[in-house]
């Protein structure tokens, strides 16, 4: 059988990735990392939702390395209006600073140059954010749930922590920090740091990031916020009219962290919470330490969605605790933690659920390859001169994890488990390239037993693109059984309504969707439609792989539908895929127009960024 992961990788041009990356050096960062770093930040901000400006000011903690006389500062900003620049040494007296904002660059913003004394300690920048700041969204009450009170949330992966502070926005930088936040006294405010849920509502918090952490971590969240625990270290914070269902979404949050635990030792930040947001939040979700942030989208009301809270709380490990250095190496991060959320989903739903899920994985993963150039197919992918969220493919995720599992069953869970122990334990709280993995890869796992590793083509895995031959094929008994229900009804053997379906998890209903042909008879969409009532799902997976199909076979009952979903959220996967479907017809280009008219305001700047692509978005 003919298909991206059977297809030979010798024939293909390999991408040009060899060029090692010098220590350091950062493609996405304007930083003069080698000369001077940052290691503590002291935030102080209000919140000013009238104008939907942040105004304060940042004093960063400076290092130079042993014997360094830097006096020259450079900061990443992007949007950013600074006032004043002071600097100190004793943070006593503060001396003004010469300082000068470049011009600004589509993908970097602008750096900002500081010239300081060679012994100044600190620095401390006077600024206010912009409206249009790429990390933040600013909602107007219409778009929470509680629908009288704004909000206001931050996204600071990959590069837009510059929009809200100036700092070295580079994964290679780990700081400590700590805030103060001025609000409206309704309203709460919550960070990746120290929550605490009795705080009083009094407009001004103050917060602690003990752990050193990379600047894409910094989160903020204003709004009406109420929070329900779930277990002495584990909570969910939401407006009001949501906490409720999402404390019985996330039932199993404890037993989650436990499981993770179990295998890849002791959580170490403390409480983890999961902040779930108003439904323009634009990922699935974002792991800011100690308080995963998470789309509303997820609560489908029969905790089938969590694996996005496995995956967050996976980064506890692979991505806050040992973090890409650079945006290349981005799999470290997503690649490994799909593979622990994966082992999480395991532990607490079975195998057979963690099985359907990488199936399904692999299913988005062919389909990604199958029409993704082939230097964006490798793991360690070349993003010069290119945004880092162009590297946001199911490329370090899903063949990430592929590959992690092909060691596992290489070398056996078992030997596999410690070495990822190890690895956790070896680099906790450092930035690590892909070099250096696999440095720690070949002296912990590889060297010791030749004769297995040369099973595992390393170098084909991490530099080339396609899925290499050798790979592991996950498979599903359960999804097997869906497959042959889907062509028995699709042979006219049995009606709708005598398939098996009520048995069906979520997992299953999208596997039996995938497995139908691209192009359906109307009476066959439509009797689907009566018998299970998929127009009207309340789960977000399978609306969306529904509505693809609705677009896909013109199958207008949906359309209010589609219309009501593009319009009430603003998740950045689903708006992708629907109107990407969407665009493959001049009638349904029209259509997308139509509805992107409407709910542009809404989105997420980053959303926003996106779809304007697909569309071909002119104003
Ligand atoms: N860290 C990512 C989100 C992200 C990556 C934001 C790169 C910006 C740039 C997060 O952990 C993630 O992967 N979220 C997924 C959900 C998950 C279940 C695969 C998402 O939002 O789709
Ligand atoms: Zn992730």
């Amino acid at each position: 059988q003919e298909g991206p992961h059977s297809s030979s990788v010798a024939t293909r041009p390999s991408p040009s990735v060899t060029t090692p990356v010098p220590a350091d050096h950062d493609d996405h960062s304007y930083s003069n990392l080698s000369e001077i770093r940052v290691r503590h930040a002291d935030l102080d901000w209000e919140v000013l939702f009238d104008r939907r400006i942040l105004r304060g000011s940042a004093i960063l903690t400076l290092v130079r390395p042993p014997g360094g006389r830097a006096t020259h500062l450079v900061l990443d900003t992007r949007d950013l209006d600074v006032e004043k620049v002071e600097s100190s040494r004793d943070t006593a007296t503060w001396v003004p600073a010469v300082f000068s904002v470049g011009t600004a660059d589509k993908i970097l913003g602008s750096p900002l140059s500081i010239t300081l004394p060679e012994d100044a300690t600190r620095v401390r920048i006077f600024y206010a954010t912009r409206p249009q700041a790429s990390g933040l969204q600013w909602l107007d009450p219409p778009q929470t749930a509680g629908k009288k009170q704004p909000f206001l949330f931050t996204q600071s992966e990959a590069i837009h922590a510059r929009s809200w502070i100036p700092l070295q926005d580079s994964p290679q930088v780990r700081i400590t920090y700590r805030a103060r936040v001025r609000t409206p006294k309704n309203l709460m405010a919550v960070m990746s740091a120290n929550n605490d849920p009795k705080a009083a509502r009094d407009g001004d918090y103050e917060f602690e990031m003990p752990q050193p952490i990379p600047s894409y971590l910094i989160a903020l969240a204003v709004g009406d916020l109420s929070f329900a625990p779930i277990s002495p270290r584990a909570g969910v914070w939401a407006e009001p009219p949501v906490v409720g269902k999402a404390a019985r979404e996330f039932a199993d949050l404890e037993s989650m962290i436990r499981a993770a635990e179990e295998l890849f030792g002791p959580y170490r930040w403390d409480r983890y919470d999961v902040l779930v947001l108003p439904p323009s939040f634009p990922f699935g979700g974002m792991e800011n330490p100690r308080l995963t942030f998470a789309t509303p989208t997820v609560l489908a009301g029969d905790k089938s969605l969590v694996a996005l809270v496995a995956h967050e709380l996976a980064h506890s490990w692979a991505g806050n605790l040992v973090t890409n250095a650079t945006w290349r190496d981005f799999w470290l991060n997503e690649g490994f933690t799909v593979y622990i959320e994966r082992r999480i989903v395991e532990r607490v739903f079975g195998r057979r659920r963690a099985e359907m899920e990488a199936v399904l994985g692999l299913q988005d993963l062919e389909k990604e390859i199958a029409a993704l150039p082939d230097k964006d197919e490798a793991l360690h992918i070349d993003l010069r001169g290119r945004d880092p969220d162009d590297g946001f493919t199911d490329v370090p995720y899903e063949k990430g994890a592929l590959f992690l599992r092909h060691l596992e069953q290489t070398f056996g869970r078992e030997t596999f488990d410690r070495f990822l122990r190890g690895y956790f334990d070896h680099f906790a709280f450092q930035s690590i390239t892909t070099e250096d993995f696999l440095r720690y890869l070949h002296a912990n796992l590889l060297d010791a037993n030749r004769e297995l590793a040369a099973r595992v083509p390393v170098e084909e895995w991490v530099e080339k693109p396609g899925i290499p031959v050798s790979a592991p094929r996950p498979s599903s008994e359960a999804f097997a059984r869906v497959e042959a229900e889907a062509s028995r009804w699709l042979g006219g053997k049995v009606p709708a309504s005598s398939l098996p379906a009520s048995g069906w998890s979520t997992q299953e209903w999208l596997h039996f969707l995938r497995a139908l042909p691209a192009s359906l008879p109307r009476e066959k969409m439509a009797e689907l439609d009566f018998t299970f009532h998929l127009t009207d799902s309340g789960n977000s997976e399978i609306t969306n792989q529904w509505l693809l199909m609705a677009i896909a076979n013109g199958y207008e009952p949906a359309y209010p539908r589609l219309e009501q979903f593009l319009v009430s959220m603003g998740r950045r996967k689903f708006l992708k895929s629907l109107y990407e479907e969407l665009v493959k017809t001049p009638e349904g280009k029209t259509r997308a127009l139509a509805i992107y008219r409407k709910a542009r305001p809404t989105y997420h700047p980053i959303a926003v960024a996106t779809v304007d692509k697909i569309v071909g978005w002119q104003g």
